[in-house]
């Protein structure tokens, strides 16, 4: 556990797997997300079901949960396995050996699969335009402004910082779009047609316990969260998994082995149990790079974490990428070794020792969408193609919201 006080307060990073059950479990009612968090994140996310607290979190937390049981997301296989054959159809014309920038294919791949799962009628805008706008922002707003830092109010410029508010309005108006016309189509469908995808079941979504519905705010701020959550997180953590194989041929001629067998009926409900090795792959990546690579709680009350002293307004950090490299907690913590996930050593490990997707009531809501998504698009890929590190260039990783490699991923494939 690491405590420093300084002029931008009191912040504890805390590593020691029964504190962070203590944060994130067992007195999770005394942390709230923080206020810097909060500042980068509200402007992309609005009060959708990441930045929301309390009583409005709880009601958006229960009306969204269904969207994301394991039946629902079953039902996203086709859809993701359309992405994974639109990628193919992206690549197939490629020449033999071609340099690709693999960070950019995985966002455009990720951002094809939120399109068919959240909205298959079209993003109403160019996906180019869409996808370029998004990066854009998300690089604008990840990069902190030392004026955010301190909690200096907003009206003060930032000076030397892009502003993502062009692209943001581009996305606002886009998403509204999106929705009003879904709601004018469904009002045109007959009674009974069932809509699967997960616009719908937004605009469907009701509190088990109140049977309140999303308000328009809500539906908006919650499909920029599914977007600002689940498109950089997964194209990141299949871009390491990527240069990870690339780096680990041994590994990847397994990997190879396993998909060539369970994809020979193509991407289907069968063959997902079957890419055990696929899994372990991803898995071992979102370890070594956790694309969510810090977690941060702002402390209502004072607490006691591992028999420190954390007072009230206090910062607590919790931080994957230290926790997942933690030589106390992992044998040779900066291996690649996937089989530390392959069934009979995966269940040894410690539930608060690997949290790419957090733990506790704000555990990431769409884990299951992420891992099934992940599994098929690497699975897929690794069929298509065998990707080695372009020469000569330096991966670096970068914290920007996300883990992602400074300048891009630039690979060579070789179709198989
Ligand atoms: C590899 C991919 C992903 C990673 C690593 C990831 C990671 C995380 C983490 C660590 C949290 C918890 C943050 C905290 O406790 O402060 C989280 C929350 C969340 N994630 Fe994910 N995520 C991924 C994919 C997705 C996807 C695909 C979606 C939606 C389609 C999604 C939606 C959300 C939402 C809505 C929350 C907030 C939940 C709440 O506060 O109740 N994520 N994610």
């Amino acid at each position: 556990m690491v405590q420093s006080e300084s002029l931008l307060g009191s912040v504890t990073v805390v590593s020691d797997p029964s504190a962070i059950r203590h944060v994130l479990v067992d007195n999770v009612t005394n942390y709230r997300k923080d206020a810097l968090q909060l500042r980068i994140l509200r402007p992309g996310l609005g009060d959708g079901v990441f930045t929301a607290e309390g009583e409005d979190w709880r009601m958006q937390r229960r009306a969204l949960a269904p969207l994301f049981t394991p039946r629902a997301v079953g039902e996203f296989l086709p859809a993701m396995a359309q992405s994974a054959a639109w990628l193919e159809a992206r690549w197939t014309p490629l020449r033999e050996g071609r340099r690709l920038d693999i960070a950019n294919e995985m966002s455009r791949v990720t951002l094809d699969v939120l399109e068919r799962t959240i909205f298959p009628q079209g993003l109403a805008r160019d996906p180019a335009i869409f996808a370029q706008a998004m990066g854009t922002y998300f690089e604008a707003i990840g990069r902190m402004h030392p004026l955010d830092i301190i909690g200096a109010p907003d009206w003060l410029p930032r000076i030397g910082k892009s502003r993502p508010d062009a692209s943001l309005r581009f996305f606002a108006s886009a998403v509204d779009d999106i929705i009003a016309a879904r709601r004018r189509w469904l009002e045109a469908q007959p009674q009974g047609e069932p809509h699967r995808d997960l616009l719908t079941r937004l605009l469907a979504a009701r509190d088990p316990q109140t049977s309140a519905g999303l308000d328009e705010a809500s539906v908006r701020a919650n499909v920029l969260t599914f977007i600002g959550a689940g498109h950089e997180t997964t194209a990141n953590g299949l871009t390491w998994s990527l240069y990870l194989l690339a780096l680990h041929p041994q590994w990847r001629a397994l990997v190879e082995q396993e998909v060539d067998e369970a994809l020979k009926d193509g991407v289907n409900e069968a063959a997902l149990p079957r890419l055990i090795r696929t899994r372990a792959t991803f898995e071992e990546a979102l370890r070594l790079y956790p694309p969510a690579a810090s977690l941060s709680r702002e402390a209502i009350g004072p607490d006691e974490l591992a028999g420190r002293r954390v007072r009230a307004g206090a910062t607590v950090v919790v931080s994957p990428w230290v926790l997942h490299r933690h030589r106390k907690l992992w044998d040779k913590p900066d291996y690649f070794d996937p089989t530390r996930f392959m069934p009979g050593q995966r269940e040894k490990i410690d539930r608060f020792a690997y949290l790419p997707f957090g733990a506790g009531p704000r555990v990431c809501i769409g884990m299951g969408f992420a891992l099934q998504e992940a599994v098929i698009l690497l699975a897929s890929i690794v069929k298509m193609a065998r990707l080695d590190l372009a020469p000569g260039h330096r991966v670096e990783p970068v914290m920007r919201i996300t883990l992602r490699p400074s300048g891009g991923m630039p690979m060579i494939m070789h179709k198989r």
